[in-house]
């Protein structure tokens, strides 16, 4: 049995539920073979963590576990656009080694150009844990559709927001009490900003957007707005009037381009995406020939995560073979943003 030997560079939230699950079940992958944890990384070695990393092999320095000759496979949690998380998988990809990622920021502002990396060496670039967590929305839109065309995907992509709408109104509780909340539940980011911003809904919409149309991930042309404006008077008003207030993430197709927008929207109490409450993720599909696709699951947390983390990793050990996005990388092109005055 052949025994994957992987590299773990991040050991937040979903870092350590990745170390818990592969502890538990080594060889969880259909195809077969054994997962081992050769190396890990983080920022700090002796924070707080529940999971015992004291026998593993250390890397102070993510691109050196990167490169490891011990590491067949990289796995970055690490999170952010730049820096240590982009140096990593460069190197990881530009050895030909697979590479799995929960990393929206980074696929979102750079997934084309690495996906180019990727097909030049042949490495699998996968992150179906960057959207909508252990929700196979990525999978769905990579693999499921493509007997389709897609002309709108729309729906909750942010955990922490949809949990801050959904107990301010329920509870009465601030914005501030119930974010603190979120982030001791693991949800928020590191930079909680990211998630009531609208920054982080806006980094998934573009990588589903790219899944759905067939082009190159374009956050810059995203427009953006969170929910920071939102309080609770909006929250009773909307009530009031039949509606819950929810951050809706949508991408839509048309003849003058791709609109990607993420702002805070009325939805109908009665309509699902008003029903999904809590941390709960939603997605609407819409396709030419399928129709209307409904999924809803979680979209963050460590084990959802880590699952969705887990099933790439199976993947890479089965050698599916998929573009990273759909069709070559080299001729993707950003698809061209619909000019705002006309929406
Ligand atoms: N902060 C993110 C969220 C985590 O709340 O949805 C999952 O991507």
């Amino acid at each position: 049995d052949k025994v994957w030997r992987i590299g773990v560079a991040g050991l937040g939230t979903v870092g350590t539920g990745l170390l818990k699950f592969i502890a538990e079940r080594p060889d969880f992958a259909p195809a077969g073979g054994r997962v081992a944890v050769s190396g890990v990384s983080a920022r700090s070695r002796s924070r707080p963590r529940p999971v015992d990393i004291s026998n593993l092999a250390w890397f102070d320095d993510p691109v050196a576990l990167a490169n490891s000759p011990d590491v067949d496979l990289f796995v970055e949690l690490i999170g952010g656009s730049d820096g240590p998380a982009k140096a990593a998988v460069e190197a990881a990809l530009r050895a030909g080694k697979p590479v799995v990622t929960a990393n929206k920021a980074l696929i979102a502002e750079h997934g084309a150009e690495l996906a180019a990396t990727a097909e030049e060496t042949g490495a699998h670039l996968l992150f179906e844990a960057a959207v909508m967590g252990g929700t196979p929305a990525v999978k769905m839109l990579r693999e499921a559709m493509v007997g389709d065309e897609i002309k709108s995907v729309a729906g909750i992509l942010n955990g922490t927001c949809n949990y801050i709408l959904t107990e301010m109104e329920a509870t009465g509780r601030s914005f501030a009490d119930v974010l603190a909340e979120a982030q001791r539940l693991g949800y928020a980011e590191a930079d909680p900003t990211m998630d009531v911003g609208g920054f982080d809904a806006a980094h998934k919409i573009s990588i589903l957007a790219a899944l759905a149309f067939g082009c190159a991930p374009n956050f810059a042309a995203a427009e953006i707005e969170g929910i920071e404006q939102v309080d609770l008077l909006d929250i009773r008003m909307a009530k009031d009037l039949g509606y819950r207030i929810k951050l809706v993430a949508s991408a839509d197709r048309s003849e003058d381009g791709v609109l990607v927008r993420v702002h805070p929207s009325l939805a109908p109490l009665n309509h699902p995406l008003a029903q999904a409450g809590g941390a709960l993720n939603a997605l609407f599909i819409e396709g030419t020939r399928i129709g209307r696709i409904f999924l809803q699951g979680p979209g963050a947390g460590s084990g959802p995560t880590a699952a969705a983390v887990a099933a790439d990793i199976a993947d890479v050990m089965a050698n599916a073979r998929r573009p990273v996005f759909q069709g070559p990388a080299k001729a993707l092109a950003p698809f061209t943003p619909v000019d705002p005055a006309k929406s």
